[in-house]
């Protein structure tokens, strides 16, 4: 089936002149995520939710109702961001925004940071959305559209180098 073919990229539209699109949010099981899922839930738009916790997940979903698709997924790992495009377009043949929205933050002082502190800043917040980026910007090449977002933070604008030097950093990396 052409992903064009499929019953949910042929809608005419939803209420008034929106057209319904299809989302994926990184870190809808909880924050920022959920509650940019709840809103586009509202709206009428099909969901795709990824994050570790499927119990938080499947919450947020039964919330929203309507079309939610969850997936547990760590973003640290390219081969299951991979399946995240893979499912969102098994289950409904298109992607129209991609939100690389998943992250973590951390305050510790440049003196406390441990190796594994930075490495984790690097795997959750920079290559997290490489890695979304990579697997969804072809997708979005192929069909010529597509929206691209990376959830990025005022600290990497301004860093905080008292104790968020690692955060800031990794968000620096997502601000252009
Ligand atoms: N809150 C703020 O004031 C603020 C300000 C600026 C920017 N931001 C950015 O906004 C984004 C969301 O922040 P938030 O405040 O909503 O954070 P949050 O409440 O801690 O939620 C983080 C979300 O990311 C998911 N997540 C974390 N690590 C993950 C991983 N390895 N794989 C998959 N999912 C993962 C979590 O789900 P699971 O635990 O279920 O995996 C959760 O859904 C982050 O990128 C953050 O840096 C936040």
């Amino acid at each position: 089936m052409r992903s064009d073919d499929h019953p949910i990229a042929s809608e005419a539209g939803m209420e008034g002149s929106e057209e319904r699109k299809v989302v994926v949010i990184t870190g809808g099981s909880g924050g920022i995520g959920a509650e940019v899922a709840r809103r586009l839930g509202a709206r009428g738009h099909a969901l795709v939710l990824a994050a570790r916790r499927q119990d938080a997940l499947k919450a947020v979903a039964d919330g929203i109702g309507g079309d939610v698709h969850t997936v547990v997924a760590d973003v640290t790992d390219r081969a299951q961001v991979e399946r995240i495009r893979d499912e969102a377009l098994r289950r409904f043949g298109r992607v129209d925004v991609w939100i690389n929205n998943a992250g973590r933050g951390i305050a510790r002082t440049v003196l406390e940071l441990t190796d594994a502190d930075v490495d984790d800043m690097i795997a959750t917040n920079v290559k997290s959305a490489l890695y979304g980026m990579q697997a969804i910007v072809p997708h979005f090449q192929q069909r010529g559209r597509g929206h691209l977002i990376n959830v990025s933070s005022f600290l990497g604008r301004v860093p905080m180098a008292s104790i968020r030097s690692a955060y800031s950093a990794s968000k620096a990396a997502l601000t252009r």
